[in-house]
């Protein structure tokens, strides 16, 4: 989703919305440097757990599996997009998948600059996957969030990655501090 290399792995990474996914539980085991934010993290594995009892998986089960230590580690905590409980770069690199963008029909232009001024405001670099709305369609937000971001000083760039959940969907935006000369 990301295009990560080795040499991401030495930032601390913030991934932003991480809900059950597994990148923070894998990451971790391997020794790295990650903190997921997620309003969901206000509620124990457990309950948690309850919730998704319908849909409960292998993969739900492994997740589950580290998120009370790592919640208590301060590997997990609640925080909610526009607003992040982190000071100015905090993080080498901020990762948000399947969040923004993909729900720009209820997530609007103004709520889209906000949180990724706010991914800027705490990490170096910033990466968002996909573009896509849930039609499928390039998100109505991208270009006026890429224009807000240039205008505070940051580079935007569009780049093709090795992954494609929805067809068509195999581009994340990256955004970065432009280079000092
Ligand atoms: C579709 S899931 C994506 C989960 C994961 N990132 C992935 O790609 O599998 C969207 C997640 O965003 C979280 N979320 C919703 N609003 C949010 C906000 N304002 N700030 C941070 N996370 C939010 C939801 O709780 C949910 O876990």
């Amino acid at each position: 989703m990301f295009g990560l290399t080795a040499k991401n792995y030495e930032s601390r990474i913030l991934g932003c919305g991480d809900g059950p996914a597994s990148f923070n539980a894998e990451a971790s085991k391997l020794g790295n440097r990650i903190v997921s934010i997620n309003p969901l993290y206000d509620f124990s594995g457990a309950e948690i757990a309850r919730r998704f009892d319908e849909i409960v998986e292998p993969m739900i089960s492994q997740v589950l599996a580290d998120y009370d230590a790592g919640r208590a580690a301060g590997r997990y905590q609640t925080a909610k997009l526009p607003s992040l409980p982190f000071v100015d770069g905090e993080f080498g690199l901020a990762l948000c998948s399947h969040l923004l963008f993909l729900y720009s029909e209820i997530l609007d232009r103004d709520f889209h600059i906000a949180a990724l001024r706010e991914l800027c405001r705490v990490s170096t670099e910033v990466r968002i996957f996909p573009l896509l709305t849930l039609a499928r369609k390039i998100s109505p937000h991208l270009e006026p969030v890429q224009a807000a971001l240039q205008s505070d000083g940051w580079q935007t760039e569009i780049v093709k990655v090795n992954y494609e959940l929805q067809k068509g969907g195999n581009e994340m935006l990256r955004v970065h501090r432009v280079a000092q000369s």
